[in-house]
């Protein structure tokens, strides 16, 4: 079992789950200003705003259904890095090929690629549990499946950090690592919106 595993089902057991916040919103729909205001209680506005506005189904969602909206955004985030992860492994390989004296530093990094393609594929099927749960407005859930989404990253970043000095962390993945937790933040802005009119 994986940290990010551990982590998610160490939360599981932490029942009752911490009262939180309230905010004084309603989910009326047909609200114009309603991803405004969404977004206005996330961490990340100008992201949270332009993801949403990408997608045209935005405009007549619920509050319910903009966080759907973030979680495919999220997604569909964490399978594109995932691809390009397993799409830079037969490079990796090739080095091992040519160039002798760096052939360990090589095939280490083509493994630590590799699991690291794995992380990302688990955050997106964590992120699709989260759409499930948000389906049963079963919002804690719903968090925990995101918070594990944004935990594997930093398992792929840690597992580079375990060869310091043999492997450096390319700032391309640091950069990918950063955007895909910050989209993750922003869904747990809009479930803890959920979370907080539900207990109304
Ligand atoms: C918009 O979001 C909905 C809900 O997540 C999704 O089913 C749909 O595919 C998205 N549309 C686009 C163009 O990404
Ligand atoms: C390259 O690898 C071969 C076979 O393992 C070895 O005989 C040779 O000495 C290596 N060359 C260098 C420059 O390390
Ligand atoms: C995922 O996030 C990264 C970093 O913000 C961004 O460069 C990339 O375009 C995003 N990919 C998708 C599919 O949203």
């Amino acid at each position: 079992m994986d940290f990010a595993n551990l982590f998610f089902l160490l939360l599981l057991s932490l029942t009752p789950f911490p009262h939180r916040r309230h905010h004084p919103l309603t989910l009326a729909g047909a609200d114009p200003t309603l991803i405004e205001t969404t977004c206005k209680t996330t961490k990340h506005y100008d992201l949270c705003l332009s993801s949403l506005k990408s997608n045209t189904t935005s405009s007549t969602a619920d509050v319910k259904g903009l966080a759907l909206i973030m979680i495919g955004i999220g997604t569909a985030n964490a399978t594109a890095t995932s691809s390009y992860l397993t799409s830079q492994l037969p490079a990796a390989a090739a080095t091992t090929a040519t160039k002798n004296g760096s052939r360990n530093a090589a095939v280490l990094k083509r493994a630590v690629l590799k699991e690291c393609a794995d992380k990302y594929t688990y955050a997106g099927a964590a992120l699709q549990g989260a759409v499930d749960d948000v389906g049963m407005e079963e919002y804690d859930y719903a968090s925990m499946h995101v918070m594990a989404a944004a935990d594997y990253p930093s398992a792929c970043h840690n597992a580079f950090r375990r060869y310091n000095g043999l492997l450096v962390y390319p700032p391309e993945l640091g950069r990918r690592e950063d955007g895909l937790r910050r989209i993750c933040d922003v869904v747990l802005g809009i479930i803890d919106l959920l979370i907080n009119v539900g207990g109304n």
